[in-house]
């Protein structure tokens, strides 16, 4: 048995499609508005809907820490709350901070990978990520259950 999953690298995100360049700005824009005192790491994540909406999450952190939340969550979360029937299309993930390495690409957390393979399941259709680390490196990836496998999933 083997699983191998296949992703799009590029050296820049100003190689993406418009729609998703406007998606990474968005990201960006959110990032810079994180709540991270503690970590002094800021995320933002980037929600393209069915719709075409788009709705932006960023860390939240707190003095007692696990209360906090990732970017992502918040954006997802967000999306569930206030869009509850709009298909979610593609998640946008950026970063900044000297927590991670600026080389290295900022993938989303475990837990927010488990709440990202829920969303997926619910609308019954792939959800698309794309990554863009601190020196601009893109990936794509086509579906988040490339990011878990072996999920735990109904
Ligand atoms: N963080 C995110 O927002 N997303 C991730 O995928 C990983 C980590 C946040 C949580 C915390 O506020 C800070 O980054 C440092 O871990």
């Amino acid at each position: 048995m083997e699983f191998s999953f296949k992703y799009a690298q590029y050296s820049h995100f100003n190689l993406l499609s418009k729609n998703d360049q406007k998606l990474v700005d968005a990201a960006f824009e959110a990032m810079n508005n994180a709540y991270a005192p503690y970590s002094e790491f800021q995320v933002g994540a980037s929600v393209l809907l069915g719709n075409g909406h788009v709705v932006l999450g960023n860390n939240q952190e707190n003095l007692a820490y696990p209360s906090g939340l990732c970017a992502e969550r918040v954006a997802l979360f967000y999306a569930g709350a206030n869009y509850p029937n709009e298909v979610i299309d593609t998640i946008c993930i950026v970063a900044k901070g000297t927590l991670v390495s600026k080389e290295l690409i900022l993938a989303p957390c475990g837990s927010c990978r488990q709440v990202m393979i829920e969303s997926s399941m619910r609308q019954s259709t792939p959800i698309r990520i794309i990554m863009v680390n601190q020196d601009n490196r893109t990936l794509v990836i086509d579906k988040v259950e490339d990011l878990l496998p072996f999920a735990f999933s109904k």
